[in-house]
């Protein structure tokens, strides 16, 4: 919300009252005088005018999550586990910055701060996405090239971005994508005929899972939430 409908909200005064309060430096956010009206106010700011807390502001909350198979990437389902089980939040606490399939284990972020997970699941943020693919048959080396240049998905009727596959052996990749279509690896593979049967993530961006164990999460440190 505009910093200036806040407090006429909350101080329940005028605008007229406001924009005084404002242009007289009587406002501020997270300690810091402010002057402009229209800046956007998060549930996590802390507003002040004239000595008086009119918004307390609450805790952003930043974790990433080493999500084992079985747990499903909700909030609420009405059969599985979700990944909220992992981290014993509910609902209204906490959201998913993306997602990963029932099988996909890896590094999946969670967040109370719906600005911060927008910008990092646009389809413009181009952060890369490291996953570790397991395969059901060995993998064509042709798939390398056909990655870089891009596969075509006919139901959204787009050309994937290029993507570098590494070979580690007959049946083991390493993919970097920068971004993420439905159920994309599997698609990817899925246009040479191979089956992948096992997913993991290891990295988004600069952020990496390191040694967290399976099951496990952690809070973000300060310059990994800055990262996105
Ligand atoms: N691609 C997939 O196919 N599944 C995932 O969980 C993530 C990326």
């Amino acid at each position: 919300m505009r910093l200036d409908r806040l407090i006429a909200h909350l101080a329940c005064i005028s605008q007229q009252h406001v924009r005084r309060l404002l242009a007289g430096g009587h406002v501020s956010v997270n300690a810091e005088t402010v002057h402009d009206g229209s800046r956007a106010i998060r549930p996590f700011d802390r507003v002040e005018s004239e000595q008086r807390i009119l918004q307390l502001g609450y805790p952003a909350r930043y974790l990433m999550l080493h999500k084992p198979v079985g747990y499903v990437s909700a909030t609420e389902h009405p059969t599985h586990r979700t990944v909220l089980d992992l981290v014993g939040a509910s609902a209204d606490e906490l959201h998913l910055a993306g997602r990963l399939d029932l099988n996909t284990t890896g590094l999946l972020l969670l967040t109370n701060d719906g600005h911060w997970s927008r910008r990092l699941t646009l389809p413009g943020n181009k952060q890369p996405k490291v996953y570790r693919v397991q395969t059901e048959d060995p993998i064509d080396p042709a798939c390398i090239a056909a990655f870089e240049k891009g596969l075509y998905f006919s139901y959204e009727k787009l050309t994937t971005l290029p993507a570098h596959l590494e070979i580690l052996d007959s049946h083991t990749a390493r993919l970097t994508l920068h971004e993420g279509r439905y159920h994309q690896v599997k698609r990817m593979f899925g246009h040479f005929r191979n089956r992948v049967t096992g997913l993991h993530r290891e990295t988004i961006g600069p952020l990496s899972l390191g040694d967290l164990p399976e099951g496990t999460f952690r809070a973000l440190t300060p310059a990994e939430i800055a990262a996105f």
